[in-house]
């Protein structure tokens, strides 16, 4: 079988909120100890829409920070930016030619971003999910920790491994390069072809945050609202004035997670609340169930608060040394590109290129 191996990645376009982190870096930190990880800053990515050039390096640099300051380890595993391991481009251009047109507009995301004006959104952003697979795939992940907003992504990233494995599988066995099946079914010299069948890494009550401002749309750093989120960088004053101001509806708490049905944002107050304080929403319903929110919101700024206070302190220390930073990601790089080296010559011979 596959060696398994964590691959996720975040787009430093600014505004990092409590979405990226409880939905993805959170995650990361657990996973450092049970797997090989490879954490990515998803410059390439950011650009499929305009940004700002000064900006952006300063947005690569400032997710480089969070990660570090909500504990993820560079030195036991690899951080970097993905525009300094050009094997990413370079194997996102043989997924473009793997991944069908009629595929990539099935995905809601491109519909989302695209917005009405279809005709002018870059190419890119329409390609942006092979690129995605060959972030992933360019180290044979096994394991992708994402929010519920990736998942089609991660379909579609399965969609062309199995293309790719089933379109060379005779040039594959020939070359030896297939993965081994294992497990009892297994014939004989059977493999799983070249690249793994990567799993979505989805649970928890924050798999999917919700803006303050309105429940029924995700979280999300290009809200034009600030006051939809909260971002990892606001102070304790900002984040309790967010949370008064957030949109809730006149009932008290219901004691029952069934009782938050149809109450999309006093759902998304309680599910912060409990994946902030690593509990469930049952049990954090089973304190707060019959309060008000007048309540609520003070308990569950003060866990906001606790919990990314010394991450945002932490975030300014590490900012205050951009050299030191730009460091993590040049020795980052190094290790990537000699897995990614590795597995692209693998993949031209494959191909044939
Ligand atoms: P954004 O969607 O805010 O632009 P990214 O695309 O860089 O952020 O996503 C980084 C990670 O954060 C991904 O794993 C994504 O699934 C996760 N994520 C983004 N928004 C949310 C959210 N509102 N709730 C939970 N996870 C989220
Ligand atoms: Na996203």
């Amino acid at each position: 079988g596959f060696e398994p191996r964590v691959f996720s990645g975040v787009q430093p376009t600014g505004n990092l909120h409590l979405g990226n982190y409880l939905g993805a870096i959170r995650r990361f930190v657990e996973l450092q100890d049970t797997h090989p990880c490879v954490f990515c800053v998803v410059d390439m990515h950011a650009i499929t829409v305009w940004q700002e050039p000064a900006e952006l390096m300063r947005s690569t640099r400032e997710v480089t920070a969070a990660f570090i300051a909500s504990g993820i380890d560079p030195e036991r595993h690899i951080v970097f930016n993905q525009s300094r391991v050009a094997e990413h481009a370079e194997l996102a251009w043989v997924f473009n030619c793997t991944a069908r047109m009629g595929w990539l507009s099935r995905m809601t995301q491109f519909k989302d971003k695209a917005g009405k004006d279809r005709e002018n959104a870059s190419a890119g952003l329409f390609v942006y999910p092979a690129l995605m697979a060959a972030d992933i795939l360019l180290y044979r992940a096994t394991h992708v920790p994402v929010g519920e907003d990736q998942k089609q992504h991660l379909e579609l990233t399965r969609d062309i491994a199995a293309k790719f494995n089933n379109d060379f599988s005779a040039r594959i066995a020939e070359l030896g390069l297939g993965v081994a099946a294992t497990g009892e079914d297994a014939a004989e010299g059977a493999t799983q072809g070249y690249f793994p069948m990567t799993e979505p890494l989805i649970d928890g009550p924050a798999t999917r945050v919700m803006s303050l401002k309105d429940g029924t749309k995700k979280m999300s750093k290009s809200d034009p609202s600030d006051l939809s989120r909260i971002n990892l960088t606001d102070d304790a004053d900002a984040i309790a004035r967010k949370i008064r101001k957030a949109k809730t509806d006149p009932d008290a708490l219901p004691s029952e997670v069934a009782g938050l049905a149809g109450r999309a944002e006093a759902d998304n107050l309680v599910g912060i609340f409990a994946a902030l304080a690593g509990r469930t929403k049952a049990d954090v319903l089973k304190d707060f169930g019959g309060q008000q929110f007048s309540a609520f919101k003070p308990a569950l700024a003060e866990v906001a608060v606790a919990k990314l206070g010394p991450i945002t302190a932490e975030m300014r220390r590490i900012l205050a040394d951009p050299g030191a930073i730009d460091q993590v990601l040049s020795k980052g790089a190094a290790r990537a590109r000699e897995i990614a080296a590795k597995n692209m010559a693998e993949v031209k011979k494959i191909v044939g290129l």
